[in-house]
């Protein structure tokens, strides 16, 4: 199954993605927890999209795709926003001392922890594409 839709880049819209993704996380037959994942890195990356890629300009608009199947659910967030490349990311240095941690910087290691699967791509045409993907632990 697979359902599509184009929101502004307005954080009001944060409200509805969350629904659609519990909604189709429940379809899927996950459970409570892994719902709360799931929303939790769906959230975080449109969050992202939202105030980073498209610097809270609600004239402009994101793209967010919902495949799933029984025990799996594959989320993509299409943007064509700021130019952005992930590999600068370094993970954040757990070990560090609070003060020399960043304070920013953790959404994306929480993200790769809350899915089975994480990754970005920037397409020919500038668009940036975050796909993730969880599937239901064998029960
Ligand atoms: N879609 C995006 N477009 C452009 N830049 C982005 C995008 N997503 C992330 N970034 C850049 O990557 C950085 C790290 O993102 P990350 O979510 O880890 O931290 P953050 O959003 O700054 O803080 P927070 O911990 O509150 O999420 C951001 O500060 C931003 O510069
Ligand atoms: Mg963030």
């Amino acid at each position: 199954m697979r359902q599509s839709f184009d929101f502004p880049a307005d954080t009001s819209v944060l409200a509805k993605i969350g629904e659609l993704a519990t909604e189709t996380g429940r379809a899927a037959g996950f459970n409570d927890n892994e719902i709360n994942d799931i929303n939790l890195a769906v959230s975080e990356v449109c969050t992202n999209t939202i105030t980073h890629g498209l610097k809270n300009d609600p004239t402009r608009t994101f793209q967010l795709v919902i495949q799933w199947n029984t025990g799996e659910i594959e989320i993509f967030i299409h943007e064509a926003g700021e130019p952005f490349d992930p590999p600068d990311l370094k993970d954040p240095d757990l070990e560090a001392s609070l003060e020399d941690r960043p304070v920013r910087g953790l959404g994306l290691y929480l993200l790769r922890n809350l899915m089975d699967e994480a990754d970005y791509r920037v397409g020919r045409d500038g668009v940036k594409t975050w796909r993730m993907l969880k599937r239901k632990a064998e029960a």
